[in-house]
């Protein structure tokens, strides 16, 4: 690492901003030394936040069938080969309800853009899940939808939105998108939620096709910027079904490395070990906590549709049993010296 890289990490960490031409030359410049550096400014960063406490929220997958085409993702509209399913509203309540027992209070619906979940669908499954379980939070990802839509789950009850921005740089947008969908739409949705009043997270896969360190500190860039509550980084897979099936994974050191850059940007942001890092690399999430993440995301979905819900080949996770999974990463947090909570995980104002 030279003397240059050293001095922007230590600005980093102190001032939680540098400049686009900074954050590229930090990209640029990785190696070992600066990795380790940046891991363990993010780790006092996030500890002195939120100690060794891991934040868990239960993902319920509610539907994996979708009008939009993205070019990256094993779920979209134009995938023949997809086994489609969407659970009903007592399906998600019962999913709930054994995850409550295991000690989750978030509950995240995540799901394609299925038109079925309309607003009428919605708001009164989520009354329901606030009145059943009052301590719980409740996280939706279900896309992009209308402004008076995000209102209305917001009024019923929903407490956080998370929207993957996906690439802050216009051009790669649409090379990963198809001519329907548009970064000034998804802008205004991120833009829309936090208005509105919830916590909101934004986010982008690492390694993504066209993506480049230009494109990367344009990425970090827009989270400085835009301060949102949570980011969700993970690599990029490849699906056997999509455009991108013959590109490359995401490298999980360099996920890492965005990690902690990130934590050092905001050091009270929620910030997952994703299910996709666990995938590329067996102990993927235990390496994104000692990076600076703070909440993982095990798998609430009922076991039947699982493996239906794959956006990228090989998802890991897709077997188990509900208790299992949590388990099963309590003791991978355990193992690097963290420990499952068992709350609703708000982001600390600092
Ligand atoms: N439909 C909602 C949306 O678009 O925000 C939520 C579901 S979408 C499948 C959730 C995220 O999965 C996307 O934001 C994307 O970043 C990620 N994803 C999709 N395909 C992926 C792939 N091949 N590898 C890694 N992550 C992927
Ligand atoms: Fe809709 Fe992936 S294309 S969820």
């Amino acid at each position: 690492m030279n003397k240059n890289i050293r001095t922007l990490i230590q600005a980093l960490a102190e001032n939680h901003s540098l400049t686009l031409d900074e954050y590229e030359a930090l990209i640029t410049a990785r190696d070992q030394e600066a990795a380790d550096l940046l891991a363990q400014l993010a780790r006092t960063a996030r500890e002195a936040v939120y100690g060794r406490e891991v934040y868990t929220r239960g993902l319920i997958e509610i539907s994996n069938i979708c009008k939009n085409d993205c070019l990256y993702c094993g779920i979209r509209g134009s995938n023949a080969n997809c086994d489609r399913y969407r659970l009903t509203p007592e399906d998600i309540l019962a999913c709930c309800q054994e995850g409550y027992a295991l000690d989750f209070r978030t509950f995240v619906l995540q799901g394609g853009e299925d038109g079925y979940f309309t607003d009428q669908v919605l708001c009164p499954l989520i009354r329901e899940i606030k009145a059943r379980w009052p301590d719980c939070a409740v996280t939706l990802s279900l896309g992009e939808r209308s402004r008076e839509s995000y209102q209305r789950l917001f009024d019923a009850g929903a407490d956080r939105y998370l929207l993957r921005h996906e690439t802050a740089d216009e051009a790669h947008y649409r090379s990963l998108h198809p001519p329907a969908m548009s970064f000034a739409r998804r802008m205004e949705c991120l833009r829309d939620l936090k208005e509105i009043g919830y916590q909101v997270g934004c986010g982008f896969m690492v390694g993504s096709p066209g993506q480049t360190p230009k494109t990367l500190a344009k990425d970090l860039k827009f989270i400085e910027e835009f301060q949102p509550d949570m980011c969700g980084i993970g690599p990029f897979i490849p699906h056997r079904d999509t455009p991108f099936r013959d590109c490359p994974p995401g490298d999980v050191a360099l996920t890492c490395y965005l990690l902690s850059i990130i934590r050092l940007i905001s050091p009270a942001i929620l910030l997952p070990a994703t299910t996709a890092l666990g995938t590329i690399h067996p102990t993927g999430r235990e390496m994104g906590v000692r990076a600076g993440a703070n909440v993982v995301m095990p798998n609430l979905s009922p076991v039947a549709v699982r493996k239906k819900y794959a956006l990228y080949d090989n998802k890991i996770c897709t077997g188990e049993e509900s208790a299992q999974c949590r388990g099963c990463l309590s003791a991978r947090m355990e193992s690097v010296g963290y420990s499952l909570v068992t709350h609703r995980g708000d982001i600390k104002k600092i």
